[in-house]
């Protein structure tokens, strides 16, 4: 999806509204390589964003209203600007009515503004269609708001959007790469301090393609089980005296490790050694090794599956099959309970991937999963 889509959610909005939009916006979904829930522990990641788009058509209008419309989702919504906050809004409509409110905080005058929403990041297969429908939002209003932000600046507010309108206490990674991302690289992220380095991913040359296997077996974050890690996390780092798990190292967990008890050492041994598989990860793409990725993503994995406890049953599945078939590595990506796993593929085994990943699912008895390659691509940006 792309520049072909923008005639489609355009006249939508004409249908709607009766008359063109001022124009239209868009920001992608993303992969994460490695580094899962580190970035609410001030630790590191390493996403990129992909080829699956959220588009905004908008224009403003008088009246302090915001309507809003998608082309995927119901109902439409019809709010009054000023009534939104905390606690207000339900269903999809909370995530563009949540920037609204962020840009709202941050001073940004709206007066009104009419939406309409198009986008093929599948929702609930962990790609972030959320962060992408935030930073599309995000990028069309403050443009028509005529706001100073950064992009930076754009996917904090995205992120309050989703922590307070939203409710789920995510971390700044998808807002970050989906702001961010660069087409042919990933995004080298440190959460604490937010400095970002593009760092190459030349798939291509190197004969590789990302192949996404989507479980759909569906990942609800805000279930619960995304806040109850979170609260771990801060419940370890508060026994081992450290401002965030960021700050502990091997040695201090097994100093800590019976204060820690169980599961805390595990989760917080997770964070730990996956921040460091992350600057392992940045030095191997750097040096321009991908196919020595593999390991690392095993082990991400394994961590995630074992210490962590955010993999599924389908998620082990893909990634296992993945791995069978030839793949140079695998592991789940994103939040886990459920959504999807990525592979890391020698082009010429990428059909292979793919037939051994249904042929494992049907095996187990789970639904087909849906099979995609992705490219590393642009973050959020204004089509026309
Ligand atoms: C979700 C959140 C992110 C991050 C990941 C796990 O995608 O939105 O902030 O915590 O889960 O790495």
């Amino acid at each position: 999806m792309g520049a072909d889509r923008v005639g489609p959610v355009a006249a939508a909005f004409r249908e709607r509204t009766g008359r063109d939009p001022e124009g239209v916006w868009a920001a992608p979904g993303r992969v994460n390589l490695i580094g899962e829930h580190t970035d609410y522990n001030d630790g590191f990641v390493l996403p990129a964003a992909i080829d699956r788009l959220v588009l905004v058509a908008a224009g403003r209008r008088a009246g302090g209203r915001l309507r809003l419309w998608s082309l995927q989702a119901e109902p439409p919504a019809d709010l009054e600007l000023a009534g939104i906050g905390p606690g207000t809004v339900g269903g999809w409509a909370a995530y563009p009515a949540g920037v609204a409110w962020a840009l709202g905080q941050a001073g940004v005058e709206l007066g009104g503004a009419d939406l309409v929403v198009d986008g093929d990041v599948p929702a609930g297969s962990g790609l972030s269609s959320s962060a992408a429908l935030e930073c599309a939002t995000a990028t069309a209003l403050a443009d028509l708001g005529g706001a100073d932000l950064d992009r930076a600046d754009l996917a904090g507010l995205a992120r309050r959007a989703e922590n307070e309108v939203v409710g789920v206490p995510s971390g700044v990674m998808d807002q970050m790469v989906s702001m961010l991302g660069r087409a042919g690289h990933a995004l080298f992220l440190d959460t604490r301090s937010l400095g970002a380095e593009q760092v190459p991913l030349p798939l291509e040359a190197a004969g590789l393609c990302l192949v996404v296997i989507d479980t759909r077996a569906g990942h609800r974050l805000v279930d619960g089980a995304y806040a109850d890690r979170r609260a771990a996390c801060q419940a370890a780092a508060a026994v081992l005296g450290v401002p965030a798990l960021r700050d502990a190292t091997p040695a201090l967990l097994e100093r800590y490790a019976t204060a820690l008890g169980d599961p805390g050492l595990r989760r917080a041994r997770h964070v730990v050694t996956e921040n460091a598989r992350v600057l392992a990860a940045v030095e191997l793409l750097r040096a321009g090794d991908l196919d020595r990725l593999g390991p690392l993503l095993a082990a991400s994995h394994a961590s995630l599956r074992d210490d962590y406890e955010v993999s599924s049953p389908e998620l082990d599945t893909a990634v296992e099959a993945a791995v069978a078939a030839g793949a140079v590595g695998a592991r789940m990506t994103g939040a886990g309970f459920g959504g999807s796993a990525i592979a890391l593929v020698e082009t010429a085994l990428a059909g292979r991937v793919a037939d051994r990943a249904r042929d494992a699912f049907a095996a187990a008895g789970f639904g087909p999963p849906q099979v995609t390659a992705v490219v590393p691509s642009d973050g959020a940006r204004r089509l026309a």
